[in-house]
């Protein structure tokens, strides 16, 4: 029988580079989308499919990621007492249990799978999801929730994936897979940041995964990968040689890359369009600049 999967690990270390100057102080993960930080959307995302226990792998400078779900007593008895009880209850969706939640440091960033392989002694012996907060997926069933469900079938490790058009192949785990069809496909091999003319198949890695303990084991020999950084995807691609399988899951949903500038205003426009009391007036803005655009040119 396959383990239930309880825990999340929240790889937060990086640098961020792509939204300097902003990530000189703040992470990126509590950037906003409207007004929930990516943070929020990750571990809404998580509870959904069952996780109970949070790691988050952070690094210097990320203090206020771990701010953030402090209760804030002050806050809450302020509109207790001015009967905001709607405010009261956004706060308090965002409380997590105390116990829930771990923060271990990632002394240097050495590359994902490093990061991953940071929190190994909180994991233990069972099976885990890794989520990265700048894949924001919308969905309807939540993207882990799904693979949570394909994995009590399948076992062995699962990686959410995606069709990418064939020149983005340099920015993605690319899977080598025999047969494409249907939702969740076995793979034969993977490579990180394949050339397009190197890139076994369209189908990329998206920032979501269920993985065993022994991908951990994989990462204890620290090898160096593609950027001369620590690959979680070599060591995920290093099981299925060991003969554990490795399934890619196309899941249902659309995926928004809120760690590029560009992924980040798309998601913004889209989750924004979809708040009801946000709707009406984007709309009208977004037409009229649009339609200004078009006369000028
Ligand atoms: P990215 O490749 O997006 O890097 O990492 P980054 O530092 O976050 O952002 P840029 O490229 O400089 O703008 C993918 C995920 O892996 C984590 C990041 O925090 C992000 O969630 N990561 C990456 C680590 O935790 N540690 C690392 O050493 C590298």
């Amino acid at each position: 029988m396959v383990r239930k999967v309880t825990k999340a690990i929240f790889p937060v270390a990086g640098m961020g580079t792509r939204f300097l100057p902003a990530t000189k102080s703040v992470p990126k993960e509590i950037m906003t989308l409207v007004d929930r930080p990516l943070v929020q959307y990750a571990i809404d995302e998580a509870r959904a499919a069952g996780i109970t226990e949070f790691i988050f792998v952070t690094s210097r400078g990320k203090s206020a990621l771990e701010d953030y779900f402090d209760h804030n007593l002050v806050l809450e008895q302020d509109l207790k007492s001015k009967g905001k009880d709607e405010l009261l209850e956004v706060l308090n969706a965002t409380n997590m249990e105390s116990g829930a939640i771990a923060y271990i440091r990632q002394h240097k960033a050495l590359g994902l799978g490093h990061a991953v392989w940071c929190a190994r002694r909180l994991i233990g012996d069972e099976p885990f999801a890794v989520m990265l907060p700048d894949d924001v997926i919308s969905a309807d069933k939540p993207c882990l929730q799904q693979m949570v469900e394909a994995y009590e079938e399948t076992g062995g490790n699962m990686v959410a994936a995606m069709e990418v058009p064939n020149e983005k192949t340099s920015s993605y785990g690319i899977l080598d897979t025999g047969q494409n069809v249907g939702t969740v496909v076995r793979a034969k091999g993977m490579v990180e940041k394949p050339k397009p003319e190197d890139a076994p198949s369209n189908l990329a890695v998206i920032g979501r995964y269920i993985l065993g303990p022994s991908v951990l084991y994989n990462l204890n020999q620290k090898k160096k990968g593609s950027g001369g950084e620590i690959q979680l995807t070599d060591a995920i691609a290093e099981d299925i040689g060991n003969g554990v399988p490795v399934f890619g899951y196309k899941f249902d949903g659309q995926r928004f890359d809120c760690g590029s500038k560009a992924g980040f205003l798309q998601a913004t426009v889209s989750f924004a369009l979809a708040r009801e009391d946000l709707r009406e007036d984007l709309n009208q803005y977004l037409h009229d600049i649009v339609s200004s655009d078009r006369a000028a040119q």
